[in-house]
């Protein structure tokens, strides 16, 4: 058993975050994650975008505003996850384009909480990523929320701490779907982060078994979020022909092109390959760390992008574009939820019982 600070925190029994997945909700994920001692996420950013498999999740025809969505997911989180008592919280995005979605997403957690005892007790963290956090403290902190922000960089992660973010999450160049506009990998990231803050730190971007956690331990964090491993679940909410193109994927199978909030990473396939091609013409800032926005980005790349994502949702194997990280080359695969985490666990424990061993040449 591996208890660090990130499970005395929520009562969690791994320290393992299952991370927020859009375009999907990651309903039945984030309840096999809780359910399965890890901290479960509901992703938001389908809702935010006004994703119809969000809201078909739900209850089939059932539509709100997301606001309401989310209320009736948080209620059906919490009965999925009642036998075991499961820890769960959400994603949310709170990118600049986005602000007055993500003000009724992060409005409906604390709601949800305030009316409700056992959700108070259960939905226990905001994960805010893709913004500025400083602008959502005032919201934030005095509803009792635990609040993680997902970082590229150290600079970002001191700003974290002037927030008042409880746990930050370092997320490195090789992660899955949203990186920074100055590519940085986790091995680097992960303890610059650590040295330069004093808030507990999670690392994202490439964790996926009992060695890449034991390493996290190593480098000073306290857990790990793991979203492409995740994605290749079996109870995971993607599509099976996203799943199998992870386990089809090698190390090099992924590229980096311009998404709706930045750069993504993408399982390469004819449709994300001709997006890196667009945005290596018309946003090349994209590979110079020259960040442009949604007012000034070219139309041509933000088209192909939403193109791919209804060729996702129609399931045109060939149009689609599936987010993933490079991890996708270390992931052969698809076991159940409660098996990846039991595995991972046991793995990192073996791995570090064994790490004594190594020194001073002893066998
Ligand atoms: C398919 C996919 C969708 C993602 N969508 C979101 C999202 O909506 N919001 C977000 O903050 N991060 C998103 N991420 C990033 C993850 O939350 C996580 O930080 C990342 O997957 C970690 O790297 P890994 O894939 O190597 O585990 C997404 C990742 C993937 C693979």
């Amino acid at each position: 058993m591996i208890r660090t600070e990130l499970c005395e925190m929520l009562g969690i029994e791994h320290p393992i975050i299952q991370a927020g997945m859009g375009p999907y909700s990651t309903n039945s994920l984030a309840a096999a994650a809780a359910n399965a001692g890890a901290l479960g996420l509901i992703s938001t950013s389908g809702l935010i975008l006004g994703a119809t498999q969000a809201q078909e999740a739900l209850t089939g025809e059932e539509t709100g505003t997301p606001y309401e969505l989310l209320k009736r997911l948080l209620y059906r989180i919490k009965e999925d996850t009642k036998d075991s008592k499961g820890i769960f919280g959400i994603n949310c995005m709170v990118s600049a384009e986005f602000t007055a979605q993500a003000r009724d997403i992060i409005q409906a957690v604390i709601d949800v909480r305030n009316e409700d005892a056992e959700m108070r007790e259960r939905l226990k963290v905001i994960v805010t990523s893709a913004g500025d956090p400083l602008p959502w403290t005032e919201t934030i902190k005095p509803s009792g929320v635990k609040w993680f922000h997902v970082v590229p960089s150290v600079r970002h992660a001191k700003r974290c701490e002037r927030a008042g973010v409880d746990v930050i999450i370092a997320s490195g160049h090789e992660g899955g779907m949203h990186v920074a506009w100055e590519p940085v990998h986790t091995m680097v990231l992960l303890p610059a982060v650590v040295n330069a803050v004093s808030t507990p730190v999670v690392g994202a971007g490439g964790f996926c078994d009992g060695a890449t956690l034991a390493a996290a331990l190593a480098l000073g964090a306290v857990g790990v979020q793991m979203g492409t491993r995740f994605l290749a679940t079996k109870e995971s909410d993607f599509m099976q022909m996203w799943k199998e193109q992870i386990l089809k994927s090698g190390e090099r199978d992924t590229t980096v092109a311009r998404g709706i909030v930045g750069p993504g990473r993408y399982l390469k396939n004819e449709a994300s390959l001709e997006l890196t091609e667009i945005t290596v013409k018309k946003a090349p800032g994209l590979f110079l760390g020259q960040p442009d926005d949604l007012m000034t980005v070219a139309p041509e790349v933000m088209k192909k992008e939403l193109e791919g994502f209804a060729a996702t949702f129609a399931g045109d194997e060939k149009k689609a574009l599936w987010a993933g990280g490079e991890v996708a080359g270390r992931i052969d695969d698809l076991p159940t939820v409660k098996e990846l985490i039991d595995k991972v666990v046991t793995e990192a424990e073996e791995i570090i019982r064994s790490l004594p061993r190594k020194i001073g040449g002893r066998k």
